[in-house]
């Protein structure tokens, strides 16, 4: 059943779980990350990246979901990540997106807080929920590109500014997390975010899930995250159980059952990240 993100986040972030907002790429994605999600009895999030988009197109994916989320009793919202344009975030709410993300952190804050606020007004008219960013998460996604240098953590008085003028449902901040994959384990900046939730009193949203040790993820929901993006993780699991069927069938053509495989290990990892972030059951 569809959920508009914003109730979905808040409940979350009443109840201290974390809503699991996982990356789809594929057809085959989206049916895993739901029927993991039944599997759990877990409200969830299809999150629709920028490279799925550009290979897809942000309409095939969306009717995608449609079919695969049609008859599924958990709560869903099918979420925009990391849009950096104001048109292709519109035209998200247009076609019933529940939750879409304009992330403006490339831009200068008063950039950002202008486009973030036209996006969150208009999501408020029509009930969808809105993520904006601010401060700088590192790491690579999609065609996005921040070095370790450049990553800033979010300051609590940026945080409060940018909420306040805004309008923003949900709130995603840099709080040591990282996109793709860790070379050494990080340290989310725990007494940071418990500070930013104080003062803004909204849902937090961490990206760059994939690697952050389960400990530290439920600290972070226990403080106030109640969204997680997880995407990377996601990929590996399908692609190395494609790789390992492939070593040792080189000529299995039937690129459905090779697929299924990763499918498979997808969903253990979908499975697991829900129980972790105590979102089982919560349907
Ligand atoms: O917006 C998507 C995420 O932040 C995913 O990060 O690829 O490190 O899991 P990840
Ligand atoms: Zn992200």
């Amino acid at each position: 059943a569809w959920m508009d993100g914003k109730s979905m986040l808040l409940h979350a972030y009443k109840h201290r779980y974390g809503v699991g907002a996982f990356s789809a790429q594929n057809a085959e994605m989206v049916k895993g990350i739901i029927e993991a999600a039944e599997e759990e009895q877990a409200p969830v999030m299809i999150q629709i990246g920028q490279k799925a988009i550009t290979h897809l197109g942000l309409e095939p994916l969306k009717e995608m979901v449609v079919q695969y989320a049609q008859g599924a009793t958990v709560p869903i919202a099918i979420h925009l990540d990391h849009s950096r344009s104001y048109t292709q975030t519109m035209r998200a709410i247009q076609l019933g997106f529940q939750s879409v993300m304009f992330d403006g952190s490339s831009r200068s804050f008063e950039e950002n807080v202008r486009i973030t606020r036209l996006v969150a007004e208009a999501g408020h008219a029509l009930g969808i929920g809105v993520e904006g960013e601010i401060g700088k998460i590192g790491g690579v996604e999609d065609d996005i590109d921040v070095s370790e240098s450049e990553a800033t953590i979010t300051t609590t008085e940026e945080a409060l500014a940018f909420s306040e003028q805004t309008g923003i449902d949900y709130i995603a901040v840099s709080i040591g997390t990282a996109h793709g994959l860790y070379t050494k384990e990080p340290n989310l900046r725990i007494a940071r975010l418990k500070e930013i939730v104080a003062s803004i009193d909204k849902p937090v949203v961490l990206h760059g899930g994939s690697g952050v040790p389960d400990a530290q993820v439920k600290e972070a929901i226990a403080s106030g995250v109640a969204k997680i993006n997880v995407d990377t993780e996601l990929r590996q699991a399908v692609s190395q159980a494609m790789q390992a069927r492939w070593t040792k069938e080189p000529n299995n053509l039937v690129l459905a059952d090779v697929l299924q495989d990763g499918i498979e290990a997808m969903k253990h990892v979908v499975k697991h990240k829900i129980r972790t972030f105590g979102s089982d059951r919560k349907s």
